[in-house]
């Protein structure tokens, strides 16, 4: 092997200047009775050993090199070095990940920002509103108090609260919105069930009959009632067979 003749040569350079250590240190060196004059396969052996595990270290650090390299482009290459609210800096370690206020935000995602204007991270595809993130094809309403909140996919804003895409907001007496379910109407401060009637009383406030009742005075009159009006004009209603009085 060339490398073994060259190593040779080398070491019995090294043997001619520190002959005692060199041969000190190998086994069966003693029975040399002159140094350089028995370079045996200890020494030769040695030799290749020191090569070798000097091609491996080498081998050792620059593949540790590789490493770090590597590890850098992974986890610093592209990664973004955010900064918080208290000015400690920290890192994003998602891909693509971007700074959004004292988080990290995926990517695409949104960054919004808060009454007290403080950023937020929302998710892909959805948007901002109020101090929270609102899913794709959502509504964002606004309350009485002007705050905003939002309603999912298939509901729409009705006053404070969020309401069913086939509902009827309705308004009461003091003006305040409230949400009728679907097939509903508004009648007065209620919700009137399809089929039924929208009545008004004495007061002139609207109140709902039921499906299939109709209105009479104060009340309603049912399958099974009959309306009466006395000599005043006032409507009341009876159960069927009973005899209107008054
Ligand atoms: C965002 O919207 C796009 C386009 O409509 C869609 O392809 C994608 O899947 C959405 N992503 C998420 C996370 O919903």
């Amino acid at each position: 092997m060339a490398p073994a003749r060259r190593t040779v040569a080398a070491l019995l350079a090294l043997a001619a200047m520190q002959p005692p250590a060199l041969a000190g240190a190998q086994d069966g060196a003693e029975e040399c009775a002159a140094p350089g004059a028995c370079l045996g396969e200890a020494e030769v052996e040695a030799a290749e050993h020191t090569e070798a595990d000097a091609l491996r270290v080498e081998l050792l650090q620059s593949k540790s090199a590789a490493v770090r390299a590597s590890a850098r482009l992974s986890a610093g290459a592209g990664r973004a070095k955010c900064t918080n609210s208290k000015g400690v800096v920290f890192d994003c370690s998602g891909e693509g990940e971007v700074c959004c206020g004292d988080a990290c935000m995926a990517p695409r995602g949104t960054c919004c920002t808060n009454v007290m204007g403080h950023s937020f991270p929302c998710g892909e595809n959805s948007t901002c509103c109020g101090d929270t993130c609102m899913a794709p094809e959502g509504a964002c309403c606004a309350n009485s108090q002007g705050s905003h909140f939002p309603c999912g996919k298939g509901s729409v804003c009705c006053g404070d609260v969020c309401m069913s895409e086939g509902g009827s907001c309705c308004k009461n007496s003091l003006g305040a919105h409230f949400p009728c379910g679907e097939g509903s109407t508004c009648c007065g401060d209620s919700c009137m069930a399809a089929g039924g009637a929208c009545c008004s009383n004495s007061l002139g406030h609207n109140f709902p009959c039921g499906k299939g009742s109709t209105c009479c005075g104060n009340g309603c009159v049912g399958p099974n009632s009959v309306c009466c009006t006395n000599r005043q004009g006032y409507r009341y209603p009876v159960v069927r067979g009973t005899m209107c009085v008054g």
